[in-house]
């Protein structure tokens, strides 16, 4: 019997760590006690931080001075991150103006769902909110997607991440901003993602002058798909970036919350498909055919123990069959049957000790099926 095999390796979208735009500002906060720290840059702490003096007391008491005094208003915005900071950025994000922008931008682009690689008119939009934001850009990658940047255009860069993506579902809420293509729906949120990415744009430009690297923005086709971030990577969206944030949303929590941890939050993901060739022939005499079905169907089984059997409990992995095709006539044994499914971990080496578990035991099922 002969057994082909197709693998489909997709790099593991692991580590992406989900949190919201805001929490630039906790990653900043850190400088109260050091306002020149190189290591937290994205603060203009204004001409002391030329050439980074190391913290004076006199130093503590103008930032003190600066936050509580009423007349540096204008410097609010940066010796150190306060709360204050927090409320000035958010309030702008709440000017009726940027949320009615915002919301027409996430309508019209949950009426007009895009899948994967096909996000056109989806990534026509989002250029140009950036025009008009005056927000530079490189276009294509990946097809459809964009990596803009706000700053100084040097380093550090840092990355924030939305993926454009819409699903093949059809919408069956009736609304008034239902989809308007049959069959296709933001129904995993993507929409959001692409909206408020804009949102955060016109916020990080609005502060561009206290920005002491960059922000690249990256708008991502193809994340249902699984290799849109992989191909994005390949068309040097993350070059010179340190760090990247992204955000998905989330039914389970309640509105404002943000849930994150530290670690891996999401899986790596990947996809296998095998296709197990046998003898076709009369149902009525199996011993004159070589039957795949059987031997698929033992793959199966022994596919379920990769995980149940073989991982540590405690490092979380799935390997699912999803697919099960062979023939359909009731009385023949089929030529052939298509095995496939997903498999998912968290770190890179328990990825790849699943896929190559997965081919070891389809090369075993190959072997045992020649005992038939
Ligand atoms: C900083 O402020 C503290 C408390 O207000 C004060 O005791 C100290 O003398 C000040 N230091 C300088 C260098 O101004
Ligand atoms: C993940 O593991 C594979 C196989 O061992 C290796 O080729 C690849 O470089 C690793 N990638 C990362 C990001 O560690």
């Amino acid at each position: 019997m002969k057994l082909n095999q197709f693998l489909t390796k997709l790099i593991p979208t692991n580590s992406i760590l989900i949190i919201s735009l805001f929490l630039l500002g906790s990653l900043i906060s850190q400088a109260e006690t050091t306002p020149c720290d190189h290591a937290h840059p994205f603060f203009d702490v204004e001409d002391c931080c030329l050439s980074c003096k190391p913290t004076t007391e006199a130093n503590k008491n103008r930032s003190l001075h600066a936050l509580t005094s009423p007349t540096a208003s204008s410097h609010r915005s940066c010796e150190v991150w306060t709360e204050a900071c927090s409320e000035e950025v958010l309030s702008f994000a709440k000017r009726p103006e940027n949320v009615e922008w915002l919301k027409m931008i996430r309508r019209r682009i949950h009426e007009y769902p895009e899948l994967a690689f096909e996000e056109f008119e989806t990534s026509r939009l989002v250029r140009e909110e950036l025009d008009r934001l005056d927000i530079g850009y490189r276009f294509p990658l990946a097809k459809t997607g964009i990596r803009a940047w706000i700053g100084t255009g040097g380093p550090p860069f840092v990355a924030v991440r939305a993926d454009m993506d819409a699903l093949p579902i059809q919408e069956a809420v009736e609304w008034e901003h239902k989809s308007k293509v049959a069959g296709k729906m933001h129904a995993c949120g993507h929409d959001a993602h692409v909206t408020m990415l804009i949102g955060a744009a016109k916020i990080l430009k609005s502060r561009e002058h206290l920005l002491k690297g960059t922000v690249v923005l990256i708008f991502q086709p193809a994340e249902e798909a699984g290799n849109g971030a992989k191909r994005m990577i390949g068309d040097g969206a993350l070059e010179d970036v340190e760090a990247i944030f992204a955000a998905h949303v989330s039914h389970e929590h309640p509105t404002g919350i943000i849930g994150s941890r530290s670690g891996a939050l999401l899986a790596g993901c990947g996809f296998f498909r095998a296709v197990i060739s046998g003898k076709t022939g009369r149902a009525g005499n199996p011993h004159s055919s070589v039957d795949p079905v059987l031997a698929a169907a033992a793959a199966v089984i022994s596919l379920q123990g990769i995980v149940s059997r073989e991982s540590n409990p405690l490092d979380s992995q799935v390997v699912s069959v999803t697919a099960f095709n062979g023939g359909d006539d009731l009385g023949m044994i089929p030529n052939t049957v298509v095995l496939g499914g997903t498999l998912r971990a968290f770190s890179n080496t328990s990825f790849y000790r699943l896929l190559q578990r997965i081919e070891e035991v389809c090369h075993q099922t190959h072997s045992l099926s020649y005992l038939f």
